[in-house]
């Protein structure tokens, strides 16, 4: 995701969570803009990204005026948001015109389809708190991020998979999910579970 987003420039992350890709862009120099429906995610990022600027709201309304940002970036938190739509159309309008977006979120494949059954069992015994549970996520086609990309107005619009590789891994474990996956992604794509969307907001 980094590698697609100019180094030096302003970025809005949403669902920014504790602030694990904010950190790693703030050092390459970049300014740091988070935004999470959670306090306590906000809370955390703030101790974690001093230099970063967060505030607490959703990605379907942006507090920003148009054109603020240079990028903006997702990581697995569409899944969760109501109204992709409308999440979509602030992005391309707080971005400025030839500004990119990067969405990575969980994808529709063999493996995601079984998650739901998983989590009905987590309702039933009561371990929601660690994460096993109904969250209403919701799994997306390639297809349904480009048609989505595209009904908001983005250009450039591509789409690949990538399945383990999480700012929040250590290292080794990080590098050694870096080296499998491309072997995953080209061989075994219903393991990859993450879809990475990216798109341009076009300069006129
Ligand atoms: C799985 S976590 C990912 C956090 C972070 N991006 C990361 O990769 O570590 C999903 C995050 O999305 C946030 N979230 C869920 N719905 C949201 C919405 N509509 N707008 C903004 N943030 C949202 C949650 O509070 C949570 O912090």
């Amino acid at each position: 995701m980094l590698s697609n987003i100019p180094k030096k420039g302003k970025v809005l992350d949403i669902g920014c969570g504790t602030g694990l890709l904010l950190t790693r862009y703030a050092r390459t120099g970049g300014q740091a803009v988070g935004i999470d429906v959670s306090s306590g995610m906000i809370s955390k990022a703030c101790e974690k990204v001093p230099e970063g600027h967060f505030l607490v709201g959703t990605g379907e309304s942006l507090p920003f005026g148009d054109n603020s940002f240079d990028a903006v970036t997702s990581v697995l938190t569409f899944s969760y948001v109501n109204n992709p739509g409308k999440m979509l159309s602030e992005v391309i309008r707080v971005v400025k015109p030839g500004g990119r977006v990067v969405i990575c979120t969980l994808s529709r494949t063999i493996f995601t389809s079984g998650l739901p059954a998983v989590y009905q069992l987590g309702e039933l015994m009561r371990i929601r708190k660690i994460g096993v549970g109904n969250f209403n996520e919701r799994y997306y086609t390639a297809e349904e991020m480009i048609s989505l990309f595209r009904d908001a107005g983005f250009s450039d619009i591509s789409t690949r998979k990538c399945s383990f590789a999480h700012v929040g891994m250590i290292d080794p474990l990080f590098t050694l999910a870096r080296r499998i996956e491309p072997f995953v992604e080209e061989r075994l794509p219903y393991l990859a579970y993450n879809i990475c969307t990216s798109g341009r907001r076009p300069s006129h």
